[in-house]
Order: C-alpha cells, then sequence, then structure tokens
C-alpha cells in the first residue's frame, strides 16, 4: 500500500507575491501544505503533475523545493506546459525531489511521464516516451501500475480546454490498455476535478493548489472553488481510495 499525495499546477512565481488570475499562489500552495500537515493522514510520497511555476525563472523553482522539502518525503515531479524542462530538471536533480522518475512501492509501479510540446499549451505523448512507458510496464513485476502526466488523456467537455488536451490521449489509453496492469492514471492541468473509469483504468484529475477552471465552460473562465489537492491511497489488491480535499475555509 502507498499513500501519495498529489498536488499539481502550483503557477509559482519568483516573485512570491505573484498572482495567478487573482490568485497569490506562494500563499496557496503554503496553506495547501498546511492543511495537509494539520490532518492526520500522511502520504509516503507526493507526486506534482507540473505547472511548477508561471514566468520561466530559476527562482520560482527554488521556492517550489523549499516548500515541498518540509514534507520531508521523496517529491515526484512531471513537467507541465508552463515549466522550463532544463530549468526544472536542474532545479530537481537532488533527493527529495526527482525528475520524470519512476518508483516501484510494494506491489506498486508509478511511472512519471513527459507530455508537454515546447512552446505549446496542448500536449502529445512523444514516441520515445511512449516506448519507454511501453518498457517500463513490461520490465517491471510490480502486479499494479499508476501513471502520471501533465495533461488529461480524456476529453474534459470543455471546448477551451480541450483545444489545449492531449492529442493522442485516446492512443496512449489504448496502448496502456494492452498492458492489462495499468490501474490509474493521474493528470494535472485543467485546474478542475476528475474521476471516472474507462476501459478498467481509473482516471483522475486534481485542481489546482491556486485558482481554478469553470468545468464544461465554451470559453476560457475562472470559477470560485478553493485551492485543492487530493489523497490517494493505492491498495494491495491494485483497488485505489482517493480523497479530494478542498480547502474551504
Ligand atoms: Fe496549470
Amino acid at each position: 500500500m502507498i499513500n501519495a499525495l498529489h498536488l499539481t499546477d502550483p503557477h509559482l512565481f519568483a516573485d512570491r507575491s505573484g498572482e495567478l488570475r487573482g490568485t497569490a499562489t506562494h500563499a496557496s500552495l503554503s496553506a495547501v501544505l498546511d492543511h495537509y500537515r494539520n490532518g492526520d493522514w500522511r502520504a509516503d510520497i507526493a507526486l506534482v503533475t507540473g505547472d511548477l511555476i508561471h514566468d520561466d525563472s530559476a527562482a520560482a523553482y527554488d521556492h517550489f523545493k523549499d516548500l515541498l522539502a518540509t514534507l520531508g518525503i521523496p517529491v515526484y515531479c512531471l513537467p507541465g506546459n508552463h515549466d522550463v524542462r532544463r530549468l526544472m530538471q536542474q532545479a530537481l536533480a537532488e533527493p527529495p525531489f526527482h525528475y520524470c522518475a519512476s518508483l516501484r512501492s510494494g506491489d506498486w509501479l508509478i511511472v512519471n511521464i513527459d507530455s508537454c510540446i515546447t512552446g505549446q499549451a496542448g500536449g502529445h505523448v512523444s514516441a520515445a516516451e511512449l516506448e519507454r512507458l511501453d518498457q517500463e510496464i513490461d520490465g517491471t513485476d510490480a502486479a499494479h501500475v499508476m501513471v502520471c502526466l501533465h495533461h488529461p488523456p480524456v476529453p474534459m467537455q470543455s471546448r477551451w480546454l480541450d483545444s489545449v488536451g492531449l492529442e493522442n490521449g485516446a492512443e496512449l489509453l489504448q496502448r496502456l490498455g494492452v498492458s492489462g496492469k495499468v490501474r490509474v492514471v493521474v493528470f494535472g492541468h485543467v485546474h478542475q476535478p476528475y474521476d471516472a473509469e474507462h476501459d478498467g483504468v481509473r482516471i483522475i484529475g486534481t485542481p489546482s493548489t491556486c485558482r481554478q477552471f469553470k468545468q464544461r465552460s465554451t470559453l476560457f473562465a475562472v470559477d470560485d472553488n478553493p485551492p485543492a489537492y487530493r489523497r490517494l491511497r493505492l491498495l494491495a489488491d491494485g483497488g485505489l481510495d482517493n480523497e479530494l480535499v478542498w480547502l474551504t475555509d
């Protein structure tokens, strides 16, 4: 069994007072981490599915590291469309941070993949990344696999958001289905909750640690939902317990 704290899209700035659509993102991520710490649920690892920063700065990654290091657990990160791969890899080169790394624990393999296209908001899982994914899944003796990425592998029923979604989501899900080992896919990017099952694979999106987007919206729009995070519990039998936690107060 593994407990994973899922955080996504913190959109930090070099300036700690920087705001995304009216939400100060550093304070917002701090509040999320405080909420986690003040609860009685404990994670073995943290998973952060992209858009760590918003202003292309190394200083924003330093703030991310300062905040996340206080958790005292390994932090597995993958890039989003707002990340700068070179800066992000440099920043996350040493434990407790891990960049696009895989993790084997108990009966589970967790694979973090890069779904970004440089300079574009939408995503595509490259042939090389699909190949790596296949190799990792084929080569593991773990009974169950969770795959994490930034972009949603399914449409969100939101016209603007689906125009910047994952170009080859259907191909990705088809390849994941072939293995018979993939139980869960987790993503960020959409700044809203998602939880559904597709062909036996649980697909889960978590809202941002800062500003949320309006669900099923035709045009870009933010909503008033608070920051959020998700508690994931990967069970020995391949099942999943999860709880979406909103910072309502
Ligand atoms: Fe984002």
